[in-house]
């Protein structure tokens, strides 16, 4: 295991699934609440850590909601964006596109603008800083109805220059794609990536529909696919990525069992599959911790550990130049362990 790890963290990755709220880590949710004056329910960081032991992805999203309580100003956003931003480059993660979940705050009294300037302010100096690149992915909620969706879109739009693309998280079961197609369409007029979580605890249904109806560009998480042999062979065919989230998984028991998550089987069968965070101060590992967690449980080898890394540049948004550029880096890494 100690050469894999090693592999794992000398090679170049992308997160293609990260929600900057849920890399809210309880030392700085602690930190933000004095700054704002904000009380919380708990008392230490031990206190808020224990209350993270999830039955499903409703009692996550619950504790999810009121962390990012915390979250008020320009400055809050833009020292979160910030710290995730140093977590990823300590794990060599080379370029992210990260999910953002503006409705959230703004049902706060929190304004969408405040978010968003925290936010790019803290993904600029992070290029600066890091060298680390950027896009910007802002979420509909689900659980919210349509024309909520479309207000959000509104309200956007004047600032789409910061924003590359949108997606589709919070409660999925009782809210199949289908309730956004106008919206997703609209996104797209507008020249938006889209992508959708889509089978974390939903059914295949909910993937085929986010596919064939939303028209996404990527499927986040995509578990249930596992389950559906067509559905295997149309994500091969069209070259479909899936962003999954192995620790997430695990944290909000959709597979308790490590050695059971459907990522060996859909990454065997040839479904473009990469490796990511999904929530980590709330499940316990950033990327480097899921990819070692997965690569041992269900016995990765080194070239299909590389082939991740891979398909994260793969599956990106970013151009095929940039792509080339980070599949030769990894190339390189990968032949300095083969020898
Ligand atoms: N929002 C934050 N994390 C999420 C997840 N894993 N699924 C759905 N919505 C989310
Ligand atoms: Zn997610």
């Amino acid at each position: 295991m100690g050469e894999l790890k090693d592999l794992i963290a000398e090679l170049p990755k992308a997160e293609l699934h990260l929600h900057l709220e849920g890399s809210l880590e309880p030392e700085m949710m602690f930190e933000l609440a004095k700054r704002n004056g904000v009380t919380l329910k708990y008392g230490s960081v031990e206190e808020i850590r224990a209350a993270y032991d999830f039955s499903n992805l409703q009692d996550f999203l619950d504790l999810y909601y009121q962390g990012m309580g915390v979250l008020l100003k320009e400055q809050d956003f833009y020292d979160l964006t910030s710290a995730y931003l140093s977590k990823a480059t300590a794990d060599n993660v080379r370029h992210v596109e990260v999910f953002f979940d503006p409705q959230a705050h703004m049902e706060r009294g929190v304004s969408f603008e405040t978010v968003l300037i925290g936010i790019t302010r803290a993904l600029e100096d992070g290029h600066i800083r890091h060298g680390i690149t950027n896009k910007l992915i802002m979420c509909f909620l689900r659980h919210l109805s349509e024309e909520e969706a479309f207000a959000l879109l509104e309200v956007a739009t004047p600032h789409l220059a910061k924003i590359d693309g949108v997606g589709l998280d919070s409660s999925e079961l009782g809210h199949p794609p289908s309730k956004f197609e106008r919206v997703f369409k609209e996104a797209k007029a507008l020249g938006l990536k889209l992508v959708a979580h889509a089978g974390e605890e939903g059914p295949p249904e909910y993937v085929w529909e986010a596919l064939n109806l939303l028209k996404i560009d990527r499927i986040d998480h995509g578990n249930a696919a596992a389950r559906d042999d067509e559905l295997i062979d149309h994500l091969i065919e069209t070259g479909m990525t899936l962003t999954m989230c192995p620790l997430s998984n695990q944290r909000l028991c959709v597979t308790p069992d490590l050695t059971e998550n459907p990522l060996a089987h859909l990454l065997r069968s040839g479904v473009r599959v990469t490796v990511n965070s999904d929530d980590p101060s709330y499940f316990g590992g950033y990327v480097n911790d899921n990819y070692t967690a997965i690569a041992d449980a269900l016995d990765l080898s080194m070239p299909e550990i590389v082939m991740l890394a891979r398909n994260s540049f793969i599956g990106s948004f970013l151009s095929d130049v940039d792509k080339e550029a980070a599949l030769d880096q990894i190339d390189a890494v990968f032949e300095q362990h083969r020898h």
